[in-house]
């Protein structure tokens, strides 16, 4: 069977994996480790990503009574709506730019009003926004609140999104940048919200041991049946058993101290391989950025972007159709990503039409492979499929 190349994976190659977690006696936990990376301030493992923004979400809500409206991208993970709208907040929605892919700073400002708690900017695909530039747009009249799901180890002037705004959240979920199945974190750099941070973390059920047990052969089973010479015949049942459903929940508990201990010993092996997704995002990006038909990201000034896919949005929709195929055909798997935009998922009190940029983005985005398997021959092969279907 040829090789296949999974559109997420771990940046290290599996016969990796077990050595890691063996010599892991000793070493810092995987709190102290994300502390460092990111530089400042104090980290609080979760469940998941979006547990980590309902405590957040939680702290700000009972602090600022009145303010009932968050702010998200209109294009980004459908589930953000859930732990906003578990608190019985209200989710308004930025469009999208489709010059940088992520939320639209000019349009963001006119949507801040008396009755926004936070904006919650999402480095898409691991793009870093400029969350200087926010700050100054939506001069002090909402929490920010960045959301670096997709983005760990990116950074801008120097500083690795999550360390940007006073308070941000993470995940460790499938598909991340550092991935260990499921897993979240909250950062806080600012002292001001630390006490009611502390006490709303301290009240959270503990991870069942059976479940964190379940996570880690999880994740063990998918990082052996996607490496590149298995997944040829693994993706057969995993396309099959892949969910078409949008998740209507999430766990809401702290890490669990096992799954963290096994996070940890991963999290050293992943630091020195994630930097592949910057050098493969940059390769990328230059093999594609001229071609005509198709658009790339915008690279924002001083930054490094350790991309979690490469998205490209490809202008002709039966283009995007052949260019999936083709590079089936060669061993690369692509994706659409989210199919819709957030209000076209949930009923939010939006019509169709009302986000465009977002619209056009869910119908016509295409997303590469960007993790630390990726060759520089795949990226190759990658270009000269582009080239051979967009006929340069
Ligand atoms: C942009 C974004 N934010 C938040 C999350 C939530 O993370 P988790 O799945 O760990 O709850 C995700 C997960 O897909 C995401 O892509």
């Amino acid at each position: 069977m040829a090789k296949k190349l999974c559109i997420v994976n771990n940046d290290f190659s599996f016969p990796e994996l077990p050595g890691s977690l063996l010599s892991s006696g000793g070493k810092r936990t995987l709190q102290e480790q994300v502390e460092e990376f990111l530089g400042s301030g104090r980290c609080y493992l979760t469940s998941c990503g979006f547990a980590a923004l309902y405590l957040i979400l939680k702290v700000l809500k009972e602090a600022n009574p009145g303010k009932t409206d968050v702010i998200i991208p209109a294009y980004t993970a459908p589930g953000l709506v859930l732990p906003i709208r578990k608190l019985g907040l209200t989710v308004v929605l930025c469009d999208v730019s489709l010059a940088t892919f992520t939320m639209d700073t000019a349009r963001l400002s006119r949507l801040v009003t008396d009755k926004t708690l936070a904006v919650v900017p999402v480095h898409m695909f691991g793009i870093p926004m400029d969350i200087a530039g926010l700050h100054k747009a939506i001069g002090g009249r909402a929490i920010i609140i960045e959301d670096c799901a997709q983005s760990l180890g990116s950074e801008i002037d120097g500083k690795k999104t999550g360390s940007l705004a006073d308070i941000s959240f993470g995940s460790f979920g499938r598909g991340k940048n550092f991935s260990v199945y499921h897993g979240g974190f909250l950062a806080l750099r600012s002292p001001a919200l630390q006490r009611e941070i502390d006490a709303q973390y301290a009240s959270l059920p503990a991870c069942l041991f059976g479940s964190q047990l379940k996570t880690m052969v999880q994740h063990s089973v998918f990082s052996f049946i996607t490496q590149p010479s298995l997944y040829g015949l693994s993706s057969l049942l995993t396309n099959r058993l892949k969910s078409k459903s949008e998740q209507q929940d999430f766990s809401l508990s702290a890490m669990g101290k096992m799954h963290a201990r096994y996070a940890g010993a991963l999290f050293g092996l992943w630091c020195r391989h994630y930097r592949k997704r910057i050098e493969n995002g940059q390769r990328l990006h230059a093999r594609l950025r001229d071609m005509q038909g198709i658009w790339v990201p915008e690279y924002p000034s001083r930054s490094e972007i350790a991309f979690n896919r490469f998205p490209v949005l490809v202008d002709d929709l039966n283009a995007k159709t052949k260019l999936m195929r083709e590079l089936a055909v060669n061993g690369i798997e692509s994706s659409s990503m989210y199919e819709a935009p957030v209000h076209c998922k949930w009923d939010l009190d939006y019509n169709p039409k009302d986000l465009p940029d977002a619209e056009y983005f869910a119908e016509h985005l295409l997303t590469l492979p960007t993790h630390g398997l990726v060759t520089e021959k795949m990226i190759n092969t990658i270009g000269e499929v582009f080239q051979r279907i967009l006929g340069h």
